[in-house]
């Protein structure tokens, strides 16, 4: 298979890259390297597959570049191009999200009505908002309460509005939280165990008891694949890690699997921020044939290992 990713240098894209390439497909990958975090950590992500022999590499931004080369030959789009970030999309920067967000996904989806690839769009959990249920059903009324949900809500239903109107098979994924390595260094993880490894006070927003369903990189790539083949046009599944856990609980996690105990300074809540998600993860499950196979111990303790590695090479 020909396999557009988009957003290749980033977190889950690029580790979906390397799993493409491992399968034995083709793939051509964009990213406009949005200074959102260092370009070369997202260099870093991508080194392995620029040196493979079936990766084809296009720096371009899909807000202003021309589409239609990019589809050429495309049998599939996994769409991870964003504007990340959920506590850093108020006020100025909310233009951004717009544009990469909503506008970026637009043209992708309009560039794809001529040959209708199969197309999976990276949704969030953030498009619940404060959700009345736990575990949350894809049919729960989503209420976002931050910019960023909008926008990835926006993004959703201009998927299935292209699979309705222009027979595009789109499908949206709703990722959890995901952790793993390469993970984005403004993340929860990535920046409690940095801080920590560096013998840093990590910083806990609000009282540590919020929960997520936190969701290992692996197992989001995967469900990303299944989509690919199984998933339903037009139609939107959840995908959680499996275990709805507060970030006091990963912080003593962290302090076990590296045998000394985590430092904590605490900061307050960061507006947009939810207060729990856990996600119902049933239709995942009897449409794609997915469930989540990574638990969390196992993936904190692969993140840890590659942010060691990742400390060790920057004083090298
Ligand atoms: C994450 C991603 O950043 C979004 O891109 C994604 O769309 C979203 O998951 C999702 O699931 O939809 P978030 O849940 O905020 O958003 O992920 P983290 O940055 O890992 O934060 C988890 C929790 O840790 C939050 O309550 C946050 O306030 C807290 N946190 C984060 C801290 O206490 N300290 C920090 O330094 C960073």
């Amino acid at each position: 298979m020909q396999v557009l990713v988009t957003g290749a240098a980033g977190f889950i894209g690029s580790n979906a890259v390397d799993a493409l390439l491992a399968r034995g497909d083709r793939v051509r990958g964009v990213d406009a390297f949005l200074d959102y975090y260092p370009r070369a950590v997202k260099e870093r992500n991508l080194r392995a597959a620029r040196a493979h022999p079936a990766f084809e590499f296009v720096e371009a931004d899909l807000v202003t570049a021309e589409l239609a080369p990019l589809l050429d030959g495309v049998d599939a789009v996994l769409h991870f191009a964003a504007q990340a970030g959920v506590r850093a999309s108020w006020g100025r920067d909310f233009r951004i999200y717009a544009d990469v967000n909503v506008l970026g996904t637009q043209r992708l989806l309009e560039a794809c009505t001529a040959r209708r690839p199969r197309f999976v769009y990276s949704s969030s959990s953030s498009i619940y908002g404060d959700a009345p249920d736990l575990p949350t059903v894809e049919t729960t009324l989503p209420r976002p309460v931050s910019p960023y949900g909008v926008t990835k809500l926006a993004g959703e239903h201009l998927c299935r509005l292209y699979a309705q109107s222009a027979g595009v098979p789109t499908v949206s994924l709703r990722y959890f939280t995901v952790y793993g390595p390469r993970q984005r260094p403004d993340m929860a993880f990535h920046r409690f165990v940095r801080s920590h490894l560096e013998g840093r006070a990590v910083t806990v927003y609000d009282d540590g008891l919020q929960t997520r369903d936190f969701t290992y990189v692996g197992d989001a790539v995967a469900a990303n694949l299944l989509a690919i083949e199984r998933g339903s046009a037009g139609s939107v599944y959840n995908v959680g890690g499996g275990s709805r856990v507060s970030v006091n609980d990963v912080l003593g996690m962290i302090g076990e699997l590296t045998g000394r105990p985590v430092e904590v300074r605490r900061e307050e809540r960061q507006r947009g921020d939810v207060r729990d998600t856990h996600a119902s993860t049933e239709l995942a499950r009897a449409e794609l044939g997915w469930r989540p196979a990574t638990a969390l111990r196992e993936g904190l303790a692969a993140e840890i290992e590659w942010l060691r590695g990742e400390i060790a090479a920057a004083r090298a």
